[in-house]
């Protein structure tokens, strides 16, 4: 029997898939959100639940996703329609699909005003005007910049209008292309400032921040927070890897590329962090500083070192790529379904989804002016409006959720001859590990950090505590 393809196009090789797949999951989470999560949540205990979740959780998830969408060829909600039907389960199961891609537009809604702001940075690191300032000249130039919603639009539509375009080019000449140079050239600019960072007085405090687990200082949230970001950084649970699934070709082990891609967005992640909390302690400043902490953070050092304009402009060229490519994978699956239910043109289904997508933006580009308000998450103050509500909303609840879902449904719902095939890694003991994994393992970490999250975990926590 002949392979069945997507009618979307197919990867040209093994290292297309694992590079776009990198590239969707490289991005805004690993660089900006990560220091900003891990400095609001305490550090070393944050980062330890983070990767655990990682580990045990984003891991067999993102193998789960991928093996559902090569198996199904179509976007998630078609996917999901054509393995409910060979399983013969309710068509419940389909809503996975549509969560997943309102999830994408909710993502991308605020994943594009941030991009944003770090192409605004490309410019003002360019341009010189961040150089020679104090740190708190520094904040002072991020709170006015965010404070206008004319600049935010502006970048905001940039960057929506960068992604319509490679979305409609399609599967090859949009999206492998634009991976290709930029993921190594942004690994080795993370490196040269970690190689600053260790310059610093203040490396080994950063490192002990990132590194030292300090349990009474992560709250409930922010269990929440780290599994979410698990899945967030992985772009797991709404249905952007199980999209590139479905251009994969057969033959590919699955298993091998989730562990390459998950090993290196871990690397991504924490190269970011060991740049930045040395600065931040270094400068005197809070971790604690919130969605703004890198951008007031690593001009400071931009700031001070040799030829500090070039390469903070590159830094932030490169982030603005590293975003380019998450962002393509968060609106594709709504595209792909377009095209294939509407038969709508590639183009004309791009430029919907994108003007659908930056429409809902325009909330969070006020959320840090007009419409900024706090509120009290699980202990934690959070002040930034509407972005936060759909932060915590998509990253906290529906990635986890869906993930979950996934991990269900390829382990219980599917047969297990079809996902032993799928795989294609025999019926040994690494197909049991991941058959145990996603049938028993996952369901138990999402439902007990969800349960943490209703108060419930914690007596318990306190009265094991105190038997010791
Ligand atoms: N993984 C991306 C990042 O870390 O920036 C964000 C993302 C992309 C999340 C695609 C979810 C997704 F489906």
């Amino acid at each position: 029997m002949s392979e069945r393809v997507s009618i979307h196009g197919m990867w040209s090789s093994r290292l297309a898939f694992v590079l776009a797949a990198a590239g969707s999951a490289i991005g805004l989470g690993n660089i900006w959100k990560f220091p900003y999560i891990t400095g609001e949540n305490g550090g070393g205990a944050f980062v330890l639940v983070y990767l655990l979740c990682v580990a045990v959780v984003g891991l067999p998830v993102m193998m789960s996703e991928i093996l559902i969408g090569r198996r199904g060829r179509e976007s998630p909600i078609n996917t999901m329609h054509h393995l409910v039907a060979e399983a013969q389960r309710p068509r419940l199961w389909v809503l996975l699909g549509w969560s997943g891609v309102v999830a994408g537009i909710l993502i991308m809604s605020y994943y594009s005003v941030i991009a944003g702001w770090a192409m605004a940075y490309v410019f003002k690191t360019a341009s010189g005007t961040l150089t020679g300032q104090t740190a708190e000249g520094i904040a002072s130039i991020f709170g006015g910049f965010v404070a206008s919603p004319e600049k935010l639009l502006a970048w905001h539509t940039i960057f929506m209008v960068m992604n319509t375009i490679v979305v409609s080019r399609g599967v090859r000449s949009g999206l492998e292309q634009a991976v290709r140079f930029m993921m190594p050239a942004l690994l080795v600019l993370l490196l040269v400032m970690v190689g600053y960072a260790y310059n610093t007085p203040s490396f080994e405090r950063g490192l002990e921040f990132l590194f030292t687990p300090d349990f009474s200082k992560i709250s409930t949230g922010g269990v929440l927070t780290a599994m979410g970001h698990a899945f967030f950084t992985l772009s797991l649970g709404m249905g952007a890897i199980m999209m590139y699934g479905s251009y994969l070709p057969k033959g590919t082990s699955i298993a091998a590329t989730s562990i390459a891609i998950a090993l290196m967005d871990t690397l991504v992640a924490l190269l970011a962090g060991m740049a930045i909390f040395p600065l931040v302690f270094a400068n005197n400043l809070v971790p604690s500083a919130g969605p703004g902490l890198i951008f007031q953070t690593l001009p400071i050092a931009f700031g001070h070192m040799p030829y500090g304009s070039l390469f903070g402009s590159l830094f932030f060229i490169l982030l603005v790529f590293a975003a380019w490519t998450s962002g393509i994978s968060l609106i594709e699956p709504a595209v792909a379904w377009l095209v294939e239910n509407r038969s709508m043109s590639r183009v004309k289904a791009a430029t919907g989804v994108g003007i659908l997508t930056w429409f809902v933006g325009i909330a969070t580009v006020l959320s840090f002016s007009e419409w900024a308000f706090s509120f009290n998450f699980f202990g934690e103050m959070k002040s930034s409006g509407v972005f936060d509500v759909l932060d915590i909303l998509t990253a906290n609840f529906m990635l986890p959720l869906g993930g979950l879902a996934m991990a269900v449904f390829a382990s219980r719902c599917m047969s297990r001859a079809s996902v032993v095939d799928e795989l294609d890694m025999g019926d040994g003991i690494l197909f049991r590990a991941w058959y145990v994994l996603t049938r028993h393992v996952t369901p138990v970490a999402v439902g007990i950090v969800f349960l943490h999250g209703l108060g419930i975990v914690q007596p318990v926590i306190e009265f094991v505590r105190g038997l010791f």
